[in-house]
């Protein structure tokens, strides 16, 4: 079993991501007492701070993230007791030495979390690497992008690998740490009355949702080099699909976990052109507000998808005939991260004769914003109809948010960051799966290039274009709403 560090080092400690979600993070993992009363946080970015610069710095943050009815003043203050900041430009070896200086004694064991820009991964490693940070009682978590296709992700991956074993490597793909998606394996493995049917004889097709309203959220150019299908399908998307479609790992460990779903991501057929939508947004109306299309939020002609939409096959026993259809979107209708499981008809319908009409039934998992389970069946509408039989599809729901009510909505960060502390690499992304995840990517890059696919325009706040319609309607499916 891994030991909990005694020590927290974030890059890109005054960045955003660590205001809206890792100080936050860090702070309720402090309320609940999840982490040890002496643990030392250190954050470090280019910019000069002084440790009570980098407090105020914090305490903005959290009174600005978190909700008003967790802002417990004397909590925040022990909590920004913790932190202490050494700025550093992480772009030359100077200065690790002064960082190491800095952190002291780290004999208790050192978690690194890096939030920088990719192109500082290198470099920030080779200082670590210089300043003895590297050690066999530091572990490394990594936040995407990493690398932005196959060739660049192996070059990080290598130069991590060069100071840090694998079981030291903490690749982080957030929706891992959501509660639905980890409910995903749940849901799948403590009960026997899905498994049976989860397979090619009884799932017609799998879909999987993940629609945003917002656009470009101001970073208009690291979006505009990736775009939907790296920003989206490569990761979030991708570890969705695996968790819902591996066999039964022997244990809940990460092995066993990732050893299941890197098996998925190899299987996964190359894409064709026919399976495949690119859609950027125009102007439009987003729940009633009006919003720019995207090359007017850019500022410049852009031919980058902010809508991606995959019909997937998975070439292995259990799926061989079963489409999965992705689709993932920015100023969409709705926010919504959801898959449904469509099962197949039942084999002959006793109530043709009389009219009873059936669909089939459906397992509809809203991951956000609300989160439930919704298995969709067929029932009879109550009453004394003489001629037929009147049959009606009626929802037997699980709603999460009501099961558990008294539990708090945690980030996905506050799991990621105990498990980095923690050691537990289940939740992160082992190299062999990044990289069965960008060989499937490029494939359907090559074919954008090759075939010279460029964007179908939609409308903002729709769901996007009209040919990803077409693309469920050609497989005699219908994207659910
Ligand atoms: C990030 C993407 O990884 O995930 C963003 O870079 C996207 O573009 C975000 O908005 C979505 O995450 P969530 O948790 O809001 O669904």
């Amino acid at each position: 079993m891994p030991t909990s560090s005694s020590t927290l080092l974030l890059f890109g400690a005054t960045g955003d991501l660590a205001k809206r979600m890792l100080l936050p993070s860090l702070y309720a993992l402090h309320e609940d007492g999840l982490i040890a009363e002496d643990l030392r946080i250190f954050g470090t970015a280019r910019s000069e701070h002084s440790d009570e610069e980098f407090r105020e710095i914090a305490r903005d943050a959290l009174h600005e993230y978190l909700p008003e009815d967790r802002k417990y003043e004397g909590k925040i203050a022990t909590f920004l007791g913790h932190l202490q900041y050494q700025p550093l430009d992480a772009s030359t070896l100077e200065g690790f030495d002064d960082l190491a200086a800095k952190l002291g004694d780290i004999s208790g064991g050192l978690s690194i979390f890096l939030s920088t820009a990719p192109f500082l991964f290198e470099p920030t490693i080779r200082g670590l690497q210089s300043a003895g940070l590297a050690g066999e009682n530091v572990r490394i978590g990594l936040e995407k992008p990493l690398g932005n296709d196959l060739a660049s992700s192996r070059v990080i991956n290598d130069a991590v690998a060069g100071a840090f074993d694998e079981d030291r490597i903490f690749r982080i793909d957030h929706y891992l740490g959501k509660e639905t998606v980890q409910n995903l394996m749940a849901l799948r493995f403590a009960n026997a009355m899905f498994e049976p049917l989860w397979n090619a004889n009884g799932i017609e097709h799998v879909q999987i949702t993940i629609s945003e309203t917002v656009g470009l959220e101001g970073r208009h150019s690291f979006y505009d080099d990736t775009g939907a299908l790296r920003d989206m399908v490569q990761n979030h998307m991708l570890q969705l699909l695996a968790l819902i479609a591996m066999e039964p790992p022997a244990d809940f460990d990460s092995t066993s976990v990732r050893d299941e779903k890197v098996k998925v991501l190899r299987s996964l057929r190359p894409v064709t052109s026919d399976e495949m939508v690119r859609g950027q947004y125009g102007s439009g109306a987003v729940q009633g507000e009006a919003v720019k299309a995207y090359t007017d939020d850019l500022g410049d002609t852009s031919e980058t998808e902010t809508f991606v939409a995959l019909k997937a096959h998975i070439d292995n026993w259990r799926w061989q005939g079963v489409p999965f259809y992705l689709r993932t979107g920015k100023r969409m209708a709705e926010r919504r991260s959801e898959i449904v499981i469509k099962f197949k008809a039942v084999p002959h319908n006793i109530f043709a004769q009389r009219g009873g009409r059936l669909n089939s039934n459906r397992l509809v998992i809203r991951l956000q914003p609300e989160e439930y389970v919704r298995l969709m069946v067929m029932a009879k509408q109550p009453g004394m109809d003489r001629e037929g039989v009147s049959l009606r599809e009626v929802p037997l729901d699980l709603s999460l948010t009501q099961a558990f009510a008294k539990a708090r909505r945690r980030i996905a960060y506050e799991r990621l960051l105990l498990d980095l502390i923690d050691g537990d690499p289940t939740l992160f992304v082992r190299r062999d799966e990044v990289e069965a995840q960008w060989k499937w990517i490029d494939a359907i890059r090559e074919v954008w290039r090759t075939e010279s696919m460029t964007p179908q325009l939609y409308g903002a706040g729709s769901w996007g274009p009209s040919d990803s319609f077409d693309l469920a309607a050609n497989g005699k499916v219908k994207w659910h709403d």
